[in-house]
């Protein structure tokens, strides 16, 4: 259960005051994955005022995708009290894919957003720990954000840092907007606040401990961290008279959220109560976030401040609507709940472990994404994690599976069939060899394949599952499941490396022409093999496929998914390719890894 599974009162929402976005108004049915999203959550039932139930948003009909659609993809903006960790890089490599993927498949204007979330008490706490102000920490570890994302190759185009006089303005204007709609009034609150989480918990959350002095205390039973009672007068939101439509709008929109089983998470998070929020605190408490306009005694809740991220990357409140609705959030299943109920969209995913351990600073055991990129090289660990890490459940990191799970894909599998393919001893001259109808010509029905040309039986079952690979992995991209579409290309080159060995190519007699008209129809589908590879893993190894389809002779404006063919020759077209004289030999695709150490951080660097 994720850490905001029974949410009291006081969570923050961010319900933009529709009647003032009038762009914003127009259903959400525009969203970029076609048949999975329909539009945004909690945004869409809240498009009118509460008390007007909204009409649901018909059904997209057609796919956000097509040409010339503009999409706004985002992360999470990370909290800036603590170094960036494989978690966050996590949540910012599968945005990133999914960017990648759509780039490549033409899909029309897009932007990735990303940044860092500022305020809030959380961060207050960590400067005044490390003995710094807010400002100085928050300055040193959002640099420190942007060079992980840049170093991991996460090709961002949008970075905001909500101390940014840009998003506060932003936000300013936002909460006017709210007020002004009647959605906000004075209250007062009182509950179990955790700093950590910036939320309220109810008591079924939490559990007795004692504190470092003995002392009996109340904790989180999700993440342990101690929770304080609080008592405030505060802005409340009246969060209570959207349960209705959210729950309508969601039934009417089930591809919202996926995966499914987050999407039924949120459905039953709306069966139980859903009390209006707190969504301000008293000023005198948390002096570092945005004051509530015309109100100096109190801020801005801190989620409040961080979602409206997602409207000022875009120039809310003037220049928004050219991206909205279209908009995409990554996030983690912790904050699914503050992006769900109270905002539109998303494709959440889980939780890296380490050793079985959730990964924390106080337990030391904080995997550091420098190091690994470092040990592992920037594709490797881009490939372990989007490779090995499943959306529905959490994964587990040790090194010894980095080591073992890139060697054998990336390096031998991957890299062999390249070397294989290409070696001078078997291609000696160097060229994307002629494709021979003779030698696998096109039949209806492979079983009855005996006798007409070289290829067997297994290899046009080979050839069809490479050909309906660009198909498969587009539809497990759109399903947010990068996971299923390595894990299919994975599956292919290891049966184009069991095509290569079967035929052994370099048994074959090069000086008789038959032969040879079959080694040059092995070779050649084994780098039409390698092209498709190459093309499809650009998004989450962008260096390696870049040097695999540079040897290839791929030229740049070749590497497209939209007009990626297989085979073509075997269907009596042109290859574009035949006879061309492969790339330059750079050496080996990808070097095999040692195994190394552990990645920690070191907590003590803030
Ligand atoms: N600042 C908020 C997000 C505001 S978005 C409007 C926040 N920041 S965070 O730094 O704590 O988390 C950022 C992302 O990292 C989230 O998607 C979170 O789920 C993800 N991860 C944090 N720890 C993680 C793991 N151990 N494993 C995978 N992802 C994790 O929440």
């Amino acid at each position: 259960r994720s850490r905001t599974a029974h949410a009291p009162p006081a969570r923050l929402f961010p319900p933009p005051h529709w009647p003032l976005l009038p762009r914003l108004r127009r259903p959400f049915r525009a969203v970029f994955l076609p048949r999975r999203l329909c539009g945004g959550a909690a945004a869409a039932a809240m498009l009118r005022p509460p008390r007007r139930l909204p009409r649901p948003p018909r059904r997209a009909a057609t796919a956000a995708t097509g040409p010339g659609r503009r999409l706004l993809l985002s992360t999470p903006i990370f909290y800036a009290n603590g170094p960036p960790h494989i978690g966050h890089l996590y949540s910012a490599l599968l945005a990133d894919a999914l960017h990648r993927h759509r780039g490549l498949r033409g899909a029309g204007p897009g932007r990735l957003s990303t940044g860092t979330d500022e305020h809030g008490l959380k961060i207050q706490q960590a400067a005044a720990a490390a003995g710094t102000s807010p400002p100085e920490l928050c300055q040193r570890v959002s640099g420190l954000f942007r060079q992980a994302l840049t170093q991991a190759a996460v090709s961002f185009t949008d970075f905001t840092r909500t101390s940014e006089p840009r998003h506060q303005r932003a936000v300013r204007h936002f909460w006017g907007a709210l007020r002004d709609g009647g959605s906000l009034y004075k209250g007062s609150y009182e509950g179990w606040y955790c700093t950590p989480e910036e939320c309220f918990l109810p008591e079924s959350q939490l559990t007795e401990r004692r504190d470092a002095q003995g002392r009996p205390c109340k904790v989180s039973l999700e993440s342990g961290h101690q929770v304080h009672w609080t008592k405030e007068e505060n802005y409340m939101f009246k969060l209570s008279a959207f349960r209705d439509p959210l729950q309508k709008w969601l039934q009417d929109n089930p591809h919202a959220i996926s995966p499914d089983p987050f999407y039924q998470c949120v459905l039953r998070w709306l069966e139980e109560d859903l009390p209006d929020l707190s969504v301000s605190r008293e000023r005198s408490r948390l002096p570092w976030g945005i004051p509530v306009p015309s109100d100096s005694t109190q801020t801005i809740y801190v989620w409040v401040d961080a979602l409206v991220n997602y409207l000022s990357v875009v120039g809310y409140p003037e220049t928004h609507g050219e991206w909205w609705p279209a908009a995409h959030h990554v996030v983690g299943k912790d904050i699914l709940k503050f992006h769900a109920v109270y905002w539109p969209r998303i494709f959440v995913h889980s939780h890296w472990t380490v050793h079985g351990q959730k990964m924390s600073k106080s337990l030391g055991n904080v995997i550091d994404p420098f190091a690994c990129i470092g040990q592992y090289t920037l594709d490797g660990f881009r490939y372990f994690l989007l490779r090995q890490g499943v959306p529905e459940r959490d994964c587990d990191y040790y090194d010894e599976k980095v080591v073992k799970l890139v060697n054998s894909e990336l390096a031998d599998a991957l890299g062999g069939l390249l070397n294989r393919s290409t070696a001078l001893s078997i291609n000696p001259s160097n060229t994307y060899p002629c494709f021979s109808e003779s030698c696998f010509p096109k039949v209806l029905d492979y079983r009855g394949t005996k006798g007409m040309g070289r290829a067997s039986a297994e290899d046009y079952e080979f050839v069809a599952s490479v050909a309906s690979l660009p198909l498969q992995v587009a539809s497990y991209f759109e399903g947010f499941q990068i996971y299923k579409a390595l894990e299919c290309i994975a599956l292919c080159v290891r049966q184009t490396n069991g095509f290569f060995q079967r035929h052994r190519p370099w048994k074959l007699d090069r000086k008789d022409p038959a032969e040879q008209l079959w080694l040059d129809t092995i070779i050649h589908v084994t780098l039409e093999c390698l092209r498709v590879y190459g093309t499809l893993l650009q998004p989450v190894i962008p260096h390696t496929a870049d040097k695999l389809l540079s040897r290839l002779a791929v030229e740049p404006e070749e590497r497209g998914l939209s007009s990626l063919t297989f085979l073509p020759r075997y269907h009596g077209k042109p290859c574009p390719f035949e006879g061309r004289q492969l790339g330059p030999d750079t050496g080996i695709l990808f070097h095999r890894l040692e195994k190394s150490g552990r990645h920690q951080i070191e907590t003590k660097k803030l």
